[in-house]
């Protein structure tokens, strides 16, 4: 099913300058919520007002993270997450209608009082996160280091590794792109952010730059080195705080793991990402 934009609102938001970035991949598990906390916290610390929508109600991975940070360290500034709530309704045709009306102004009104605007989508497909993909000014879709999960995007050819046909899921974003373009919206950046790569299977990650180079241009996206595997982005859930905190001078006395190199090249990589997104930080920083 297709989903209209309703050009007066996005324009509204581009027109204050806010900026909508949202994480999406049909797969699940590929590192959607863990991303999207970490940038929301990055940008935060860097002054920007950021509000979150988290658009998998059942997993609810993204607010019940920042649940924990505020209940546990209120100190911390709040951050704005709402949970669009599924629509009641018996007709299914109806229901999307409400939903994605409802999202189209939720965006609306977060984009007016600050700077990003971040969705996070569920693993799997549905009208909101197509909705969601034409709201964005960047799209992040994370990607395991895995030929199954490459899959989603393109299938590829066992001898060269080269891409033998674009996905389902990569059709889904031409149309958002296509909606962006009839309410003469910016184009959508969208770029394919490598999830848990290890540093052991070197002829595997050389298969894949070899698929994903092939890919890029295909589908007019960009792909960026994300995380590596560690640890502590499985750690930090609980508490609610992300590698960002490590050394907030706010969280002194706060029970945390200690520095260590691994923490330090991880938070190397969480800049490296930053900046590989390219987002437009030169705004009005609050705070
Ligand atoms: N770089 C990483 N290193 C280690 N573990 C990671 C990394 N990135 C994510 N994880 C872990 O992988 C699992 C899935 O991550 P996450 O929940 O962020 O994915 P998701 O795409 O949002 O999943 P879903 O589609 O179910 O919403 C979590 O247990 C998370 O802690
Ligand atoms: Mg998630």
């Amino acid at each position: 099913m297709q989903t209209r934009v309703n050009s007066t609102m996005t324009v509204s938001g581009a027109e204050q300058g806010s900026h909508c970035i949202t994480f999406v991949n049909e797969k699940g598990g590929t590192g959607k919520s863990t991303l999207a906390v970490h940038l929301l916290v990055s940008l935060q610390a860097q002054g920007h007002g950021v509000a979150a929508v988290d658009l998998d109600t059942r997993q609810r991975t993204l607010s019940r993270y920042l649940q924990n940070r505020q209940q546990y360290h209120p100190q911390l500034p709040a951050v704005k997450v709402v949970v669009p709530p599924p629509s009641e309704l018996d007709s299914r045709v109806e229901a999307t209608e409400q939903e994605c009306d409802e999202l189209r102004e939720l965006v609306g009104e977060l984009a007016r009082d600050h700077a990003f605007v971040i969705i996070d989508c569920p693993g799997s497909d549905s009208p909101r996160s197509r909705l969601a993909m034409t709201l964005a000014n960047t799209l992040v879709t994370p990607l395991n280091d895995s030929f199954i999960d490459l899959d989603l995007l393109g299938q590829v050819e066992p001898e060269e590794f080269q891409v033998k046909r674009l996905s389902f899921f990569t059709e889904t974003v031409w149309q958002a792109r296509q909606q962006r373009a009839l309410a003469k919206l910016p184009a959508l950046d969208w770029v394919i952010a490598r999830n848990r790569l290890t540093m052991l299977d070197a002829r595997n990650k050389r298969r894949m730059n070899a698929a994903l180079e092939d890919l890029q241009g295909r589908m007019a996206c960009r792909y960026v080195p994300g995380l590596a595997e560690r640890v502590i982005y499985r750690e930090l859930f609980p508490g609610g705080l992300t590698l960002v905190d490590l050394a907030n001078p706010q969280l002194r006395g706060v029970s945390m793991p200690r520095m260590t190199t691994s923490h330090l090249a991880a938070r190397q990589e969480l800049r490296n990402f930053m900046v590989a997104l390219n987002l437009p930080l030169d705004g009005p920083v609050s705070g």
